[in-house]
């Protein structure tokens, strides 16, 4: 089956020559082709062709977009999407006064939501959590990653990565598991740290594992949650079972998390608020992709991690909103993109390659998805506007009128 997506006022390819990632100033470099059509052959790029040569097409389905933008489909690549309850409370304490490592001390916090997780059915969670998947898909973002890690005990865990599996039945879009069982020490293990790390190794991992439940394993280094050498021996388990390791590192405090996730091969490093010189250094050195959630700054006004040094210092930068209950309950990408402009001081086309090819990278899917080259998946956000500079400079606007996963149009804002 052969489609054309025809008479875009420009495509956006984020064009890497094959190399599937932009690492340094190559950030910047997205690459417009302008006056072409992209021909999709089943559910793959087959070539551009000049739209004037569009006449010699006509026997095939012609999807026309006139004054649009094509873009590479969006990849939103660290969620807490499903989670249940609400945190208001914690966010008016917030409000007066209190931190929010002082919240989550004093009860609060990520226990407060798995206390709400293990109340719910797996279907009441599938029902809450339906309408954020929705509403990502209508922002243009074809491949979305899930993380567990509001479960806490074997049960939930499973019922959480459970629920992530049926999503990705359910959407067309790809929705990718990584289990967090080490997002934070639940209560009934607050003094017992041991046989909850054991439970981690020893139990979970291996059932996860098993049964195909999760593609990546991820933690929270951090003084409030798992020290680095508690990562080490989460990350060998891991590692060991065939899981690829991320981390939550650097949010409040430097710890070794970067060096530790580095020595896993990690595919990413998130947060990175508080992150030091020379892991600076080490990290743009490396193949780990820096996934940056400027929206936890935003949201706990908090400092804003490091990106232009980062960006300098040749490191792979990706963006994601982090959407969680707590820390960031901020699920649109194009607000994010902006925070990083206007806080971060990123410019419009690093934002871009963050939120596709670079994304990608973080969740071990660039050779597919994230650019628009010959011969990787026709995924694309289409954008009712025929200026780049909106996507940002239209703060929290979304922009993306259709979404077309694997060449088919999965979403049409006309249609809704
Ligand atoms: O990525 N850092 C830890 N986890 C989340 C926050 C989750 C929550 O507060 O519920 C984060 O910021
Ligand atoms: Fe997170």
């Amino acid at each position: 089956m052969i489609k054309i997506f025809s008479n875009p006022s420009v495509i956006i390819t984020v064009d890497t020559g094959g190399e599937n990632v932009k690492r340094g100033k190559s950030l910047d470099q997205i690459s417009l082709l302008p006056d072409h059509s992209i021909l999709v052959e089943n559910s793959t790029i087959k070539d551009f062709i000049p739209t004037q040569s569009l006449s010699k097409f006509s026997s095939y389905q012609n999807i026309s977009l006139k004054n649009k933008i094509i873009l590479p489909g969006l990849v939103e690549c660290h969620t807490h999407t499903v989670f249940c309850g609400s945190r208001g409370d914690e966010f008016r304490d917030r409000m007066s006064g209190k931190t929010y490592e002082e919240v989550a001390a004093n009860g609060g916090g990520i226990n407060k939501t798995v206390i709400a997780v293990r109340e719910a059915s797996f279907d009441e969670i599938i029902k809450t959590v339906s309408p954020r998947i929705e509403y990502f898909i209508s922002q243009g973002i074809t491949t979305l990653e899930i993380k567990s890690g509001y479960g806490l005990d074997f049960e939930n865990e499973i019922k959480l990565l459970n629920v992530i599996k049926r999503l990705n039945e359910i959407y067309p879009i790809e929705i990718i598991s990584t289990f967090l069982g080490a997002h934070t020490y639940p209560n009934e293990f607050k003094d017992n740290h041991g046989d909850y790390l054991n439970l981690i190794i020893n139990k979970m991992l291996p059932y996860i594992a098993g049964n195909k439940l999760a593609e990546f394993c991820d933690a929270f280094c951090e003084k409030s949650a798992f020290s680095a050498s508690e990562v080490d021996s989460i990350f060998n388990k891991a590692v060991e079972l065939g899981l690829k390791v991320k981390l939550h590192t650097d949010q409040f405090n430097s710890m070794q998390g970067i060096s530790t996730a580095l020595r896993h091969k990690a595919v990413s490093v998130d947060h990175l608020e508080v992150i030091n010189q020379a892991d600076i250094k080490n990290i743009g050195a490396s193949e780990t992709v820096c996934t940056l959630l400027p929206g936890v700054s935003f949201f706990l006004n908090h400092s804003f991690a490091p990106a232009k040094k980062l960006i300098e210092g040749n490191a792979i930068v990706a963006l994601s909103t982090d959407y969680n209950p707590g820390s960031s309950n901020i699920a649109n990408l194009n607000l994010i993109m902006s925070i990083a402009a206007l806080k971060m001081d990123m410019t419009i086309e690093q934002t871009i390659s963050s939120v596709t090819i670079n994304a990608a990278k973080a969740l071990n899917r660039n050779d597919l998805t994230g650019s628009l080259e010959i011969g990787k998946k026709a995924d694309f956000a289409i954008l009712d506007t025929n200026d780049y500079t909106d996507i940002v400079y239209a703060t929290g606007k979304n922009l993306n009128c259709m979404t077309v996963k694997n060449g088919e149009i999965i979403y049409n804002s006309q249609n809704s």
